[in-house]
């Protein structure tokens, strides 16, 4: 697919990804591959906005006729507070990365949960088919944990700043918490492994976890997909364990909004990962 830019119309549908920085963001790129496949009259521009101006600025989109906007670090609890409407996942996540504008209206949801259970199953993994532990208590964490728990998925914690689990279990009720060091003998315990923090992203340290004690039917999830092959899921797939990448969950979370602005249900398919896997390759 070239970079060609559509010919918009005077009723063309607007959206965009609003973050800061927002450079980096690959959400523009996926957009763009499904505006130009599906023959939209819309575009998705990124859309770079200081943490004090975000509240002016989502207005300002509302009153400009955006059809709406994904939200990026470090806006997502910013955004939770301005929307009119939230739904439940993002009450449940505490955190909203998808607006819709609508009459005069902001609503707020959050699909990051969703992208990740949708990628799951993509993968043929069925998300309800154990215990999953979970590392990390961020907002990441937060969206994974809280779709889990919606899918009757019991979920065990472990971050490395304990409190904060703590405080993420008494938010979440049912939610276990086990310490940071012991994430590697909790393993046996679990049928899914979900790495929700930075570490093996690139320009990050790799995450230190032995697998010796993982059961040999673990699945082991990376959200990171900065590379693709994490140091833990290459560690997962010497050890013949099932591994399944953070792209999946990037591309998976960006249906409903897409469907939301532009009113048309986008497919995730293996052109889609490529050519977003592309860009991540490229130097
Ligand atoms: N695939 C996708 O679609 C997708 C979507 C969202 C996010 N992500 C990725 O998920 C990651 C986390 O994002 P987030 O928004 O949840 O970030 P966040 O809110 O800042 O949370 C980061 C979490 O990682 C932990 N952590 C950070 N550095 C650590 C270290 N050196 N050792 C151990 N734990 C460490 C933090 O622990 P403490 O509490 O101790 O600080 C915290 O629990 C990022 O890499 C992001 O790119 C991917």
């Amino acid at each position: 697919m070239n970079r060609a830019m559509s010919i918009l119309s005077g009723s063309a549908r607007v959206a965009g990804i609003t973050g800061w920085p927002v450079a980096h963001s690959r959400s523009p790129r996926l957009h763009g591959y499904w505006l130009q496949r599906l023959a939209i009259d819309g575009a998705y521009v990124p859309l770079p906005v200081r943490p004090e101006h975000f509240a002016t600025a989502m207005r300002g989109l509302l009153a400009a006729g955006f059809a709406g906007c994904n939200v990026t670090a470090p806006h997502k609890l910013a955004a939770f507070d301005i929307c009119d409407s939230v739904d439940v996942t993002a009450r449940r996540a505490g955190a909203v990365n998808t607006l819709v504008f609508r009459d005069g209206r902001i609503s707020g949801s959050n699909t990051d949960g969703y992208g990740f259970l949708a990628d799951l199953r993509a993968h043929g993994v069925d998300p309800a088919a154990g215990p999953a532990l979970v590392l990390g208590a961020g907002g990441a964490a937060r969206a994974v944990i809280a779709a889990f728990q919606d899918t009757g998925v019991a979920v065990t914690v472990a971050n490395r700043t304990r409190a904060r689990a703590d405080a993420l279990a008494g938010e979440l009720p049912g939610l276990r918490v086990v310490d940071w060091q012991a994430r590697a003998a909790s393993l046996a315990d679990h049928a899914l492994l979900v790495n929700t923090t930075p570490l093996g992203m690139a320009g990050h340290d790799p995450l230190e976890l032995d697998l010796s004690a993982a059961p040999s039917s673990l699945v082991v999830a990376d959200i990171v997909y900065v590379p693709l092959e994490t140091p833990l899921l290459a560690a997962a797939r010497m050890r013949g364990l099932r591994a399944v990448e953070g792209l999946g969950m990037l591309l998976h979370q960006a249906v409903p909004g897409f469907r939301a602005w532009f009113g048309v249900e986008p497919q995730v398919d293996e052109a889609l990962r490529r050519f977003v896997a592309a860009d991540l390759l490229a130097p």
